[in-house]
Formats: structure tokens, C-alpha cells, sequence
């Protein structure tokens, strides 16, 4: 019996990316169980609801989900902003226990990066605490005396497992490297506790290599000198950011794909890639189903189908060829992946 997954193909060119990326999953030969949901700012739209009870436990009830993209077009003011971002994203990253975030980076073609650099190196984001939870509010909004608060939620555990996971990975990995990223030298309690939690972790991996950065540091980094990142482990924001960046110096928001993980299985993972949904794109056949079939690669190694993931990846392995549109990229890719990427 094939995976059950979940497919939400979302707004924008959310679905014409996740059909390349269905027909390259395809070509593995592996067979899968698709459901889709409608989700997103049009069903919102359509229908008022973000997303209620019954389609989270549906959700719940698959092996995986695959998500093109949610959002509005941009300029448009029909749903204001945080109501799909909290009440669907974040919600499914909170309610499925998502608490880790992959972002892989690899240059295909240093040549055509902003940078010019080789660099491959993974983002392992926390992504359950930090600012996305803390608690917050408004004191006398409105008016000249306004305080607007943000806190940034950091638990032992929460820390701890995402931590984990990074050492895991980075212990995976040839060069078997993690730097932590945050700014200790100014959020002295949440620094505190993702640096001593780091080094306790440390110990129990004398195999893999360790470094930290400021975040700011890291930005500088990242752009002058990328190939020198392995695996980076950092809090919910400062991975946000960071990765948009890692984008833009590796191969570029087109290439950047991301699995939102429960590494304790208690439900399904949620793969995803980073872009949004290029309302303006739609239709026109142009957008890159890269990430997408990436981040679909990404599910099946999750799956625990290595070879078909291997395959994928090793397919991926080159750039599209120049000007092709969205269906022949996933042609392209779908074809080396059935004749071996020679
Ligand atoms: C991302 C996005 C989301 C985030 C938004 C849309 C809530 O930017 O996946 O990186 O901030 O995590
Ligand atoms: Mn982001």
C-alpha cells in the first residue's frame, strides 16, 4: 500500500509547482496515496475558514503532507496579514509538533550565484518556540503612550530536542560540523539557555565539530565566505531570516526547499518549499518547480524511501535547462530520474 499524503497545493503557483513535483515523485516508481485539501487564502476567501478541527484531524490522519504555497497576492487586502500565517502555518507547525525545520543549501552552479561560491551546508531552524510563541500584547494601543511587547519562548526541551537533531544530522554528515547561531551577547537568558544546552548536548557527540556565531556574524558569514557552513542550528526567527539569505547568496529563493519535521513521529511531517505563492507567476508556466520536487524528495527520505530519495537528489544534481517552463523543468527532471542522471 502506497504513503498516504496529504496534498495541499494552496494558492498561487502552489499547485503547478506540487504537480511537477507529484510527477517526479512518479517517475521514482514509489506510490502514493494523494489526498488533496483545499487550504489557503482563496479557501478563505470561498469559504471564511482558515482551517477548522475536522481537516486538522484529517491532516493528522496521513503519513505526510506536501504544501506548494499560502498566501494572498501581494497588494491585496482581503485577508489581513497573520491570519494565514498563524492560523494556518504556524498552527500546523505548532498542532503537529513540526519542532524541527531543514532548510538544505547547495550551489548547482556557483557561476550564476550572487556570491560566485560553492556552498553546501543545512539550516536546521527551531520551529515551535522562540518569538513565533512567546507571549505578547499591547499596553494603552492607540495612543501616544503606546508599549507593544513580544516575548520569545525558550524551553529546555524545546531547545534540547531541535539540538539533538542537529547533532544527529551534522554526525551524518562527511564534514560532521554545527555551528549554533544566536546573539548571546544580548538576549542573555535565551543565549544562556541555547549555549549550555549546546555544550551539554556537545558531549555526547565528540565526533562532530563545533563552532558558534552571533547571528549578525553569521550574516556576514554567509555571504562572504558560505562554504565554510555544515550544519547550523538556530532559533525560530533567526532562522527564518537566516535562511532567505542563505537563498539569495546560494542558488536562490527557486532552490530552496524545507521539511518541516516531528523527528518523534507522533504524526505527520510537513514538506514544503520556502517560496510563497507568486500570485503574479500564475498561469504563466514560468515558475521553478525545483524546490518543490526537492522538498518532495525530502518526504520520501522521511518515508524511509532512500533510494528514490537518492534518486531524486542525484537528479537535481543540475540546473534546469535555460528558459524551460514549469511542466518541461518537471519533464526534465522526471526523465533523469527514471534513466539515471547521466
Ligand atoms: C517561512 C515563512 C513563514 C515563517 C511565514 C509565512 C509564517 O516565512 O516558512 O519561512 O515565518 O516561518
Ligand atoms: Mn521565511
Amino acid at each position: 500500500m502506497g504513503h498516504r499524503v496529504a496534498v495541499i497545493g494552496g494558492d498561487g503557483i502552489g499547485p503547478e509547482v506540487i504537480r511537477e513535483a507529484l510527477k517526479v515523485v512518479e517517475a521514482t516508481g514509489v506510490v502514493l496515496e494523494t489526498r488533496a485539501v483545499e487550504l489557503g487564502a482563496a479557501h478563505y476567501l470561498a469559504t471564511g475558514e482558515v482551517l477548522d478541527d475536522a481537516t486538522l484531524e484529517f491532516l493528522r490522519s496521513h503519513d505526510a503532507i506536501l504544501l506548494g504555497a499560502i498566501g494572498p497576492a501581494i497588494g491585496s487586502t482581503e485577508v489581513p496579514p497573520g491570519v494565514l500565517e498563524r492560523g494556518l502555518l504556524l498552527r500546523l507547525r505548532f498542532e503537529l509538533d513540526l519542532y524541527v525545520n531543514e532548510r538544505p543549501f547547495r550551489t548547482i552552479d556557483p557561476s550564476v550565484t550572487v556570491t560566485r561560491r560553492e556552498a553546501d551546508f543545512v539550516v536546521i531552524r527551531e520551529n515551535t518556540e522562540g518569538p513565533y510563541a512567546g507571549e505578547g500584547g499591547f499596553l494603552y494601543r492607540g495612543t501616544a503612550h503606546e508599549v507593544a511587547q513580544q516575548g520569545s519562548l525558550n524551553t529546555r526541551h524545546g531547545v534540547e530536542r531541535v539540538v539533538r537533531y542537529a547533532f544527529e544530522r551534522a554526525r551524518s554528515r562527511p564534514r560532521k560540523h554545527l555551528t549554533l547561531v544566536h546573539k548571546t551577547n544580548v538576549l542573555t537568558y535565551a543565549g544562556d539557555l541555547w549555549s549550555r544546552t549546546f555544550a551539554e548536548v556537545a558531549a555526547e557527540y565528540p565526533d562532530v565539530m563545533t563552532a558558534y556565531n552571533h547571528v549578525d556574524a553569521a550574516s556576514i558569514y554567509l555571504v562572504e565566505d558560505p562554504g565554510r557552513y555544515d550544519v547550523i542550528v538556530t532559533d525560530n526567527l533567526f532562522g527564518d531570516i537566516l535562511t532567505d539569505l542563505a537563498a539569495a547568496v546560494t542558488q536562490g529563493i527557486g532552490y530552496a526547499a524545507s521539511a518541516n519535521l516531528n523527528p518523534a513521529r507522533t504524526g505527520p511531517s510537513l514538506f514544503e518549499p520556502v517560496h510563497g505563492a507568486a500570485h503574479d507567476r500564475v498561469g504563466t508556466n514560468t515558475a521553478n518547480p525545483w524546490a518543490a520536487i526537492r522538498s518532495a524528495g525530502a518526504m520520501l527520505e522521511f518515508l524511509g524511501e532512500h533510494e528514490a530519495a537518492s534518486r531524486i537528489e542525484a537528479a537535481l544534481s543540475v540546473l534546469p535547462p535555460p528558459s524551460a517552463t514549469t511542466t518541461q523543468i518537471g519533464d526534465f527532471y522526471a526523465e533523469r530520474v527514471r534513466h539515471g542522471d547521466r
